[in-house]
């Protein structure tokens, strides 16, 4: 791993021009092909079919505007994705379908969890709020690919695990927090993680429902889901200095049990359980190879899992630019949807935190 006193950021390739700062780090992802609206064209019924229900059993799940004393800033990359979706996505803007509605509420609503972090990190007075900034910036720029082939399918799927992934990390993270007595800390994400667990409610009586509606396809989406697995968007996170960032913050995260490949398989059994994949009935043969696979999953990640929890005991301790390369630990803590925490820790210390976009 190579790391400078002076740390420069960078962004894809395509915006290279940009500045004179971007480096030659690109940020192709590892899958090559981008396949887009795989979701056969006659299924956008399905989810025209839905809209009264959401409307019935999704908008309950948003919190009343005048519960939030905190303003908003932008989150396109997560929005973007959204309505890049076919069958659900906002075709103005402003539209009043029930999808749209949802989705702007909940766009509205990560977007104040972003924004109290960061007012949070600014009054903190620790950080380097230019550094911040230009991270945003540059992360918000690449952008992200997570696979999602414009399939309503895949997306409900992918955001039901990240929205009950965050509600478990923020709980950790205030359990920490607590701890080592940051109160207000501890406070602010005790709210979030409630936020999380609603969305996490709603998007995953969404798939419920679509495992009613379409148990084959919604099945064959699961497995397919599983198989591209549940990536995070800050997977294109780069300092500058550091080429496996993502891989050694996620290292520390798994150390220090704030977020653990135990975790993600927990949630797989917690959702086949949830959605009753096992109970499935009426399958096609590759509907029927697809329930096999994702009821057998969980079984073999938990061998993987104890492989890597043995890989992380053993892994040295790693100097992050952030905190001008000090060998420290640091955890690093992922708030939906692109921001994500980091709490620094000098052996059992929490030394310092701060908040990256
Ligand atoms: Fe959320
Ligand atoms: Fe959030």
């Amino acid at each position: 791993m190579g790391y400078h006193t002076s740390p420069k950021f960078s962004v894809a390739s395509m915006h290279r021009s940009v500045s004179r700062e971007v480096t030659k780090k690109t940020f192709s992802s590892p899958h090559k092909i981008q396949v887009t609206h795989s979701m056969p064209p006659h299924k956008i019924e399905i989810f025209k079919s839905m809209e009264n229900w959401v409307e019935e059993n999704v908008l309950i799940h948003l919190k009343p505007v005048e519960k939030y004393m905190i303003t908003e800033e932008a989150l396109p990359t997560y929005q973007t994705q959204i309505n890049i979706t076919d069958g659900i996505r906002d075709e103005t803007g402003a539209s009043p379908s029930s999808w749209a509605t949802w989705t702007r509420a909940w766009t509205a609503e990560e977007n104040r969890h972003g924004d109290l972090l960061n007012k949070y990190l600014y009054l903190s007075g620790r950080v380097d709020m230019k550094q911040i900034e230009k991270t945003i910036q540059y992360l918000i720029r690449a952008g992200m690919d997570v696979q999602m082939e414009n399939n309503p399918y895949l997306l409900f799927i992918y955001t039901s695990f990240q929205e009950r992934a965050t509600f478990i990390s923020h709980g950790n993270t205030a359990r920490l927090a607590n701890q080592h007595g940051d109160k207000s800390l501890a406070q602010i994400c005790g709210i979030i993680a409630s936020d999380e667990k609603r969305h996490e409610t709603a998007y995953t009586k969404i798939v419920e429902k679509l495992f009613e509606i379409d148990p084959n396809g919604t099945v064959l989406a699961f497995a397919d889901r599983m198989r591209k697995k549940i990536t995070m968007p800050g997977l294109l996170m780069y300092d500058g200095c550091d080429d496996d960032l993502f891989e050694h913050f996620s290292a520390v995260a798994q150390r220090l049990g704030v977020y653990t490949a135990k975790d993600y398989v927990d949630n797989l059994e917690f959702f086949v359980e949830r959605w009753n994949v096992e109970k499935l009935t009426g399958l096609s043969s590759e509907g029927r190879k697809a329930q096999d696979y994702v009821c057998g999953l969980a079984q073999r990640l938990r061998k993987l899992e104890e492989r890597a929890q043995e890989k992380v005991k053993q892994a040295p301790t790693i100097p992050f630019s952030w905190i001008f390369d000090r060998e420290i630990y640091q955890v690093i803590y992922k708030c939906k949807p692109s921001m994500f925490l980091y709490l620094n820790f000098n052996n059992h210390d929490l030394i310092s935190y701060h908040f990256l976009e």
